[in-house]
């Protein structure tokens, strides 16, 4: 099979009519998507991603009206995060309707709903009257791709399109929530932070994202976004090494002018660190080292969702 690139939205529409698997734009990271009432095409994207089905896909939609048959109810709490946050980076975990299929959600009773605001994905999803499952375009535990040739590298000859819709505003999954009684439960860190979630509801919604306390989301396992080169933190006394790779936060210190170094920001600004995380690691992974070291964020605001993702692509090489 042959992979193409494109832009044309009507193009993918039809591939997705045609119950086709492809590459998709989203403001967070590539997703690989499907029509999601398609047994046969929700198949096709877990033998592509080499998922195992017991790891349930989210649903995207154009609007919360478009989503309403395939919910049961929409608490209040998460209407008020709606208003706030959607269009963008944010999923939803609500009681499914008997619309969904079983092999979406892997058996649960639960469905992730997301309204993505990516304006090509959002003109996409308008011309459909389905909705779209799209997971990460990622292999399995790899690192997600935010630019169309990110994905044709993980993917080529597997899927037969991918549009482009350039780099990902955000560079992270989006932030997933759902409800414990009339409380937001926080089951992903992602592009949204908690300081802003918590803003929005007045209260700081607990997190469980740890692969034991969270059955409800069996993708939050131990080991994920991995690069193949061994990741490690930087740590203080690290002297430079032959044939490594380094990544830095903000600025280059002494002593590594002429190692092989990259920074994520050049500011500081973690909004940018978020942006160019995954897609430095990816080209760090490309070069053949025997090891990359990462400089750690401070443990606030997005910089949580950073190391949450750090400590999932580091812990198989722990
Ligand atoms: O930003 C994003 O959310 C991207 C873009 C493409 O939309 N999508 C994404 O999907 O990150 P994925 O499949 O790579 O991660 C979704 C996570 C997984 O950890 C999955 O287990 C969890 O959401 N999830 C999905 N449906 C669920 C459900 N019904 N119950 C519990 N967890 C669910
Ligand atoms: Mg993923």
């Amino acid at each position: 099979m042959i992979t193409q690139i494109t832009t044309d939205i009507k193009q993918a529409a039809d591939a997705l009519r045609a119950n086709q698997v492809i590459g998709i734009p989203t403001e967070t990271v590539y997703g690989l998507a499907s029509n999601a009432l398609s047994p046969e095409a929700v198949s096709t994207i877990f033998s592509v991603k080499q998922r195992p089905t017991s790891n349930p896909l989210i649903l995207h939609f154009a609007c919360l009206p478009m989503a309403k048959p395939y919910m049961l109810s929409f608490h209040d709490e998460l209407k008020v995060l709606y208003d706030h946050f959607s269009p963008g980076p944010i999923t939803f975990l609500v009681p499914k309707t008997s619309k969904v299929p079983a092999e979406i959600t892997s058996g649960s009773s639960l469905v992730a709903v997301r309204f993505p605001s990516h304006p090509l994905f959002l003109a996409l999803l308008n011309l459909l009257d389905f909705p779209v499952a799209a997971p990460s375009a990622n292999k399995y535990g790899s690192v997600s791709p935010t630019r169309a040739e990110e994905v044709l590298a993980q993917l080529n000859g597997e899927i037969p399109l991918i549009l482009d819709g350039g780099t990902c505003h955000y560079g992270l999954e989006s932030t997933i929530v759902g409800m414990d009684g009339d409380r937001v439960i926080v089951y992903r860190l992602g592009s949204i932070d908690l300081d802003e979630l918590s803003s929005t509801l007045g209260y700081i919604p607990e997190v469980k994202n740890q692969a034991e306390q969270s059955p409800l989301a069996p993708g939050m396992v131990k080991y994920h976004y991995a690069t193949r080169t061994p990741l490690h933190y930087l740590t203080n006394d690290l002297k430079f090494e032959e044939n490594t790779g380094y990544i830095f936060i903000q600025s280059i210190p002494e002593g590594f002018a002429s190692a092989p170094c990259m920074t994520l920001s050049s500011t500081g600004d973690l909004k940018e660190v978020a942006r160019n995380l995954y897609h430095t690691l990816i080209t760090m992974d490309g070069c053949g080292f025997n090891a990359i070291y990462i400089e750690k964020p401070l443990a606030e605001g997005l910089g949580l969702t950073i190391l949450d993702r750090l400590q999932r692509a580091t812990a198989k090489f722990n």
